[in-house]
């Protein structure tokens, strides 16, 4: 039998993450159980995963003849983080609520003063598309070089049928011009738009957007929140977004205790997010239903708000995800970071936020069985990390030390890293 031809092999890295879970997250006990190989290395064909194990084993297993071969001596493999939300298309900027928070006006508060979400919103219906699709480009290559392979992207700062459908469209333009895939989420209810009730709008949103956004979309979100939309109001437009084939998140107990955890759990939704305020009772409702957790610590930080209980979820056996929520309340595209806010604030060790941000995040959009993981027959997302061990991404923040980033097994990215101290 001829060996398989390899068209690029990673070889001789000091650790090597597999995250093996054969297509489910990792929860519970198993929530930190990477699947370390020392000395490890993989083979790529084409776009798929051929090989992976101990740098002896895959060169034993290929045919190395054609392959481009990266050295990873003294540095770490795992695979692309999916950053499984974010508000990626807008325009502007908010850099005046830093102030604001500072001193102590809430988030509720700046929105109530048409400051928030309706600034940006004023902002995003006035600009054209193809701003739209620049300022997405700008942030996936960002997000890139940080290493994240796979992005969800919300819509939600048109709060009107033409503008939400502007976002959407904007954001799979982006993608084209991307290495980095997209999956679109529609959130025309992220924010009750000034000149209408909450009744109003959530008619609207399931009337009139829902059938437009359902082929532009995988999934529909709802910001259920006090003052924001009701638990009913939310289940009416998830469930009419249900009937129209897009599949449900939610942003669930943010601010406060709402009963999204429990929403989220009864709808069987794919996920639910932010969750800081979620009930013991909605914690149990989504281990028994499936629902993935997906915390965001980066909002916490900016927001000034307390952060989610990360350990109830994995106690109770909820499979935690981690994104950065990138939007501009919250402008961090970067992965890295949220790993290491994840093991200061939300009491995640390092291995527990790495499968996080890897398969569990794969798994919060139902793509556990393709990307997340370094196994057999899964797409080639590969991340060098220029560290001797994993560790390292939750130790130092604030450079970064990806150094190479494969996507589909091609190289996309090489970022000169800092040196590391001997
Ligand atoms: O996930 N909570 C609602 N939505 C965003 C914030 C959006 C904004 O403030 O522009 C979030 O944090
Ligand atoms: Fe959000």
């Amino acid at each position: 039998m001829p060996k398989p031809k390899a068209t690029l092999i990673i070889q001789n890295a000091a650790e090597l993450l597999t995250m093996a879970s054969n297509g489910k997250p990792l929860a519970g006990k198993a929530a930190g159980n990477v699947g370390t190989i020392p000395n490890g290395a993989m083979a790529i064909a084409g776009e798929r995963i051929i090989a992976v194990g101990t740098t002896s084993a895959v060169l034993k297993a290929v045919d190395a003849t054609d392959a481009r071969i990266i050295d990873a001596t003294g540095k770490t493999v795992l695979p692309g983080f999916v950053d499984c939300h974010t508000h990626l298309v807008f325009a502007g900027s908010r850099e005046e609520e830093v102030e604001l928070k500072a001193q102590g006006v809430p988030y509720l508060e700046i929105l109530k003063r048409g400051g928030g979400i309706h600034k940006t919103v004023r902002k995003t219906r006035a600009a054209t598309e193809a701003q739209l699709v620049q300022n997405a480009t700008r942030t996936l290559q960002t997000m890139l070089q940080l290493g994240t392979t796979t992005v969800e992207a919300k819509s939600g700062y048109g709060l009107e049928m033409k503008t939400e459908m502007k976002l959407l469209d904007a954001a799979t333009k982006a993608a084209k011009q991307s290495p980095v895939d997209v999956i679109n989420t529609f959130l025309g209810a992220h924010a009750v738009p000034q000149d209408l009730t909450a009744d109003q709008y959530t008619k609207a949103v399931i009337d009139n957007m829902i059938p437009e956004a359902q082929r532009r979309a995988e999934y529909c979100d709802v910001f259920c929140e006090k003052d924001v939309f009701t638990v009913d109001q939310s289940r009416r437009i998830l469930e009419a977004g249900k009937k129209a084939g897009l599949k449900t998140r939610i942003h669930a107990d943010q601010l406060h205790q709402t009963g999204g955890a429990e929403l989220a759990a009864d709808l069987k939704a794919t996920s639910a997010d932010h969750l800081i305020h979620a009930s013991s009772s909605g914690i149990a409702a989504m281990a028994k239903n499936g629902t993935v957790a997906v915390l965001l610590p980066a909002t916490g930080l900016s927001s000034l708000l307390p952060y989610a209980n990360a350990r109830a979820f994995i106690d109770a056996g909820v499979p935690v995800a981690l994104g950065t929520d990138f939007n501009p309340n919250c402008w961090c595209e970067s992965m890295p970071f949220s790993i290491a806010l994840a093991c200061r604030y939300l009491k995640m060790t390092p291995s527990e936020a790495i499968a996080a941000a890897t398969i569990n995040s794969a798994a919060s959009l139902d793509r556990a069985d393709s990307i997340g993981s370094l196994e057999l027959g899964k797409q080639a997302d590969i991340l060098v990390l220029d560290a001797p061990n994993h560790t390292f991404l939750a130790y130092q923040f604030g450079v970064n030390r990806i150094e190479t980033v494969v996507k589909k097994g091609k190289v996309v990215v090489e970022n000169e890293t800092s040196k590391m101290p001997t």
